[in-house]
C-alpha cells in the first residue's frame, strides 16, 4: 500500500465503495474492507466519489446501486460482503435486479484466481453486471479477501470501464 505523503495519479475514473454489513452498518464492526477497497482505488488513480454502510436489506441496496449507477453516474462500484450462504447474504441478488447486462466474466475471473490461495473462495456467490455506463463487481467480506480479489482484476476492470465509456476502441493484447 502507498504512504499517503505518494502522489496519486489520478486515472479520470470515478468510482464508489459500498459495504453491505448488519453490523457495520449498525456501528458495531469497523468498515475494514471498505477502507481497503477505498485505499486500493484511489493508488489505482480512482476518485472516490461515495463509500457507504448498508444492512443486508434487500431494498436499500437495490435502492443504492441504482442512485449510483444512474445519478451519481460513477464508472464502478463496489460492494464487499453478503456474498456468501448466511440466509441474510443476499447481495449478489439485489446485484442481478439492477442489471441490465450481465458481465460474469469479472466474478468468475476474481473466484478462479481466489481458488489458488483458498478453496474458500467457491463460497463467494459474486456477481459482476454492467447497468448504464456503469459496472457493478460484488466482493466478499473480508479485507483478505478484497485484496486478493482486486490485486488481480482492477487492471482489467479499468479496460473494461475504457471499452463501456468509448474511452478506448483498442484491446492492446496482454
Ligand atoms: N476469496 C478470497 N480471495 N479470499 C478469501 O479469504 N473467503 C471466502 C470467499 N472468498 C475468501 C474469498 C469465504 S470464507 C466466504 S464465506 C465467501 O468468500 C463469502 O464471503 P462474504 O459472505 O463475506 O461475502
Amino acid at each position: 500500500m502507498l504512504e499517503t505523503s505518494q502522489k496519486l495519479s489520478p486515472n479520470g475514473l470515478t468510482a464508489a465503495v459500498v459495504t453491505l454489513s448488519d453490523k457495520g452498518a449498525a456501528g458495531e464492526r469497523v468498515d475494514e474492507s471498505g477502507k481497503v477497497i477505498r485505499q486500493m482505488l484511489e493508488e489505482a488513480g480512482y476518485e472516490v466519489k461515495e463509500a457507504i454502510i448498508l444492512p443486508d436489506d434487500f431494498e436499500q441496496i437495490k435502492t443504492n446501486l441504482i442512485r449510483l449507477c444512474d445519478e451519481v453516474r460513477v464508472d464502478l462500484v463496489l460492494t464487499t460482503g453478503g456474498t456468501g450462504f448466511s440466509k441474510r447474504d443476499i447481495t449478489p441478488e439485489a446485484t442481478m435486479v439492477v442489471c441490465e447486462r450481465n458481465a460474469p466474466g469479472i466474478a468468475e475471473a476474481i473466484r478462479y484466481h481466489s481458488l489458488s490461495i483458498t478453496g474458500r473462495a467457491m463460497l463467494s456467490r459474486a456477481a459482476s453486471v454492467i447497468r448504464g455506463d456503469t459496472i457493478i463487481v460484488n466482493l466478499p467480506g473480508s479485507p483478505k479477501a478484497v485484496r486478493e480479489g482486486l490485486e488481480y482484476a482492477l487492471p482489467h476492470i479499468h479496460h473494461g470501464i475504457e471499452i463501456l465509456t468509448n474511452k478506448t476502441k483498442e484491446c492492446a493484447r496482454k
